[in-house]
């Protein structure tokens, strides 16, 4: 039976790429622009050729020998001019909403048997869904079937309530069902209460677990036989954000903090839900988004998350390190489409595929 080979456009850290690989898809190459998510992805996954350049600089002939088996083409071009809490450059102007024409681009000259594009649901509506009927409208040129769906992480094993957008295409007549949902939700306890205790602004990267005794099946998956993690690190947060994160109860927002301790959000009704959300223990996670703009708190302490709890979050093996200062590990974490999601929706091309032979 043949392999199928992958390559990864927009790969960021990898999160794409990991699920592809845990699922069986021998990953060749991934391009990416930015230097600490190809610093983290190469760090992590070096039997990959990482192209770390703007993708409309590739000349694709020069990817084309690495790849000798079926290929599946996939990849999450940037999301955020898609995103509906994004009214500012949610629009045509946006020409981070025009990276779908590279992946097009690649497409025409690799004729891939597969592909998947990962985004937001919001592609649907922007500009009155434009980008998203030029998507499928070219697709269908190129002669593919496309399937699309709006999955939930926390469907799929992963501790976090996340939606993701994908489409999966292919040539070769062939009708891909998305995955099954499974019935139990990790909870955000199962996913972190074994890591490393941490207070906030830690500074020290490499420590061991907080608990090595009755730890979830989630965590026990993720930790491996390892005694201890990297990337600990967690914002160091002024007097004032903490006092703040005092009066929040799990579950509870900006909206639990007396009015006169928030003094400098000069409108709070432009305040959303997410902005000072304090985790429920019992429950999958809100979605893991721009640290800054987010500001998740700890079930249990007065600190936001470190960067290896957010990465559990997102279904990261303990054993796969960020790179880069801690602003940039958090973007890599946030950006990341979580791996068990991403396995999931492969094994069923290759569940398909391999029903063939
Ligand atoms: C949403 S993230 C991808 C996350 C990734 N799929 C994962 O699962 O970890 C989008 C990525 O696109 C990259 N990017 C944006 N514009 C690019 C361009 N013109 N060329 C190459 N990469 C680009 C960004 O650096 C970012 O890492």
């Amino acid at each position: 039976m043949q392999v199928f080979q992958g390559i990864d456009l927009f790969s960021g850290a990898g999160g794409l790429s990991l699920g592809a690989i845990d699922a069986g898809i021998d990953v060749k190459v991934a391009i990416d622009k930015n230097s600490f998510a190809a610093s983290t992805y190469h760090h992590n996954l070096p039997e990959v050729k990482m192209i770390n350049s703007d993708i409309k600089n590739i000349d694709i002939e020069k990817v084309r020998h690495h790849i000798d088996q079926k290929l599946v083409l996939f990849g999450g071009p940037p999301c955020q001019g898609f995103s509906v809490s994004n009214s500012r450059t949610r629009n045509f102007k946006n020409p981070n909403n025009w990276l779908y024409k590279e992946f097009i681009r690649f497409i025409e000259h690799l004729n891939p048997e597969w592909v998947v594009i990962e985004n937001v649901s919001g592609i649907k509506e922007t500009e009155g869904g434009v980008f998203f009927d030029n998507i499928l409208h070219e697709l269908n040129i190129l002669g593919f079937q496309v399937f699309y769906a709006l999955l939930n992480a926390s469907d799929y094993g992963v501790p976090q309530k996340r939606n993701r957008f994908f489409i999966v295409a292919n040539r070769i007549g062939l009708e891909y069902n998305f995955p099954h949902k499974i019935k139990k939700r990790i909870t955000v306890s199962e996913a972190i209460e074994d890591l490393p205790l941490v207070g906030n602004g830690n500074t020290i990267d490499q420590l061991r677990y907080s608990k090595n005794e009755q730890v979830s099946e989630y965590a026990k998956l993720l930790r491996n036989s390892a005694q201890s993690c990297s990337n600990n690190l967690v914002t160091r947060n002024s007097e004032t954000i903490i006092t703040r994160y005092k009066h929040v109860p799990q579950g509870g927002n900006w909206q639990n903090i007396p009015k006169e301790l928030m003094q400098n959000y000069a409108d709070r009704n432009r305040c959303h839900t997410g902005i000072y959300h304090r985790l429920l223990a019992n429950q999958p996670s809100k979605v893991i988004g721009n640290f800054r703009k987010n500001m998740l708190i700890h079930p249990f302490e007065d600190r936001g998350l470190s960067v290896r709890e957010a990465a559990r979050l997102q279904s990261f093996p303990d054993r796969y390190i960020f790179q880069g200062s801690i602003g940039y590990q958090q973007q890599q974490v946030a950006d990341a489409v979580p791996p068990l999601l991403a396995k999931k929706v492969f094994e069923e091309i290759l569940n398909l595929d391999g029903n063939l032979e």
